[in-house]
């Protein structure tokens, strides 16, 4: 298939790219390379330098070559940012968004596969989390997700657009390979803090909280391996592309793990001390967010298989090394 990458030189769109190549489809990036890095571009993929605020590049680079599909992983991701900024979240996850939605219906392309996030489901009413749970995001950035996913249902209805909105949950982990070569820069997740923290980036890190109702007092989440992630999103194409189907999917571990684990684990693999202090709750944060994947694994043949801790750490481990 001929596809078009947009966010291709990010974190997880560089997974997706390289997911998307080894498999044989016929790539294009499109990025403006604002948290994108230019040594997660590979050779055997086209690369077009662009803003997704430019409609008529857009229009203009679908319109020239016939893609099958657009995946579009372009957006801003920190959910605690949202919440000071949201003007930033509105424009590069709504307005961005809809410039891309529409150039694709213009240009006649019949498939998107949209990052979306388990932060539209908000606090857990109840665990694991599957798609039929009610949707009410605690954060702005879960809000812009699930207005787009809003938006592609009433494109599928009217205009005949084909969706997989895929629900990440805690997206981490490098290549197993080790082909990806760019850090995330300014991370603000756990583990690349917790990596950052390893290799001497910073001094020491938080962990924020450790008076929740789990068995450590940390928070729980499900980590999802990033080359995980990016066969998903390869069999979430295939899938609607082959059914003439929208889908909107949970990708995750199923599996939950506490920050105290993690940072344990992570001692433990890299051998270094790796500080931190108990500091205050971060708002916003639910005390334990897992997944259920029973539908990726019924309509999609997913599971994950390189999810496990160790794995997670270890590639990790392996990127910031270098
Ligand atoms: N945490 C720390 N110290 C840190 C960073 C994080 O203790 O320095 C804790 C958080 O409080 C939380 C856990 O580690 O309990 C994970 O936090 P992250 O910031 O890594 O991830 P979140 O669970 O807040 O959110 C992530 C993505 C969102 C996505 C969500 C889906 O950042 O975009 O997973 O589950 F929506």
């Amino acid at each position: 298939m001929n596809v078009l990458i947009i966010g291709g030189a990010g974190y997880i769109g560089s997974h997706v790219t390289r997911e998307f190549l080894d498999i044989g489809h016929n790539c294009t990036v499109y990025d403006n390379l604002s948290s994108g890095l230019r040594e997660n571009l590979f050779a055997d993929a086209k690369f077009i330098h662009g803003d997704i605020h430019d409609y008529p590049l857009l229009l203009d680079v679908l319109k020239t070559s016939s893609f099958s599909a657009v995946v579009h992983l372009a957006a801003s991701k920190a959910a605690g940012e949202s919440m000071t900024n949201p003007a930033k979240y509105s424009r590069n996850n709504i307005s961005g968004t809809i410039n891309i939605i529409n150039a694709v219906c213009e240009a006649n392309v019949k498939n998107i596969v949209f990052s979306s996030s388990a932060a539209v489901y908000g606090e857990p009413q109840y665990l694991p989390i599957d798609e039929n749970h009610p949707t009410n995001p605690e954060n702005f950035y879960g809000f812009t997700k699930l207005e787009i996913e809003r938006l592609l249902e009433w494109y599928d209805k009217l205009k005949g657009m084909r969706f997989a909105s895929l629900r990440y949950f805690n997206a981490a982990g490098y290549d197993v390979k080790g082909r990806i070569k760019g850090l995330e820069q300014n991370p603000a997740n756990l583990l690349p803090i917790i990596m950052e923290t390893a290799v001497g980036l910073r001094k020491e890190m938080q962990i924020f909280g450790n008076d929740y109702d789990t068995n450590d007092g940390t928070c729980i989440r499900d980590y999802i391996h990033v080359s995980d992630l990016a066969c998903g999103h390869a069999k979430a194409l295939d899938y609607i592309d082959k059914n003439n189907k929208s889908i909107k999917i949970n990708l995750g571990s199923e599996n939950g793990f506490s920050v105290t684990e993690v940072l344990e684990s992570a001692r433990k693999i890299t051998g270094k001390p790796i500080p931190a202090k108990i500091t205050e709750r971060r708002s916003g944060d639910p005390a334990k967010l897992t997944a259920s994947c029973s539908l990726a694994q019924k309509l999609l043949s997913w599971k994950a298989v390189h999810s496990d801790i160790d794995t997670l750490i270890k590639t990790s481990w392996e990127a910031y090394q270098k």
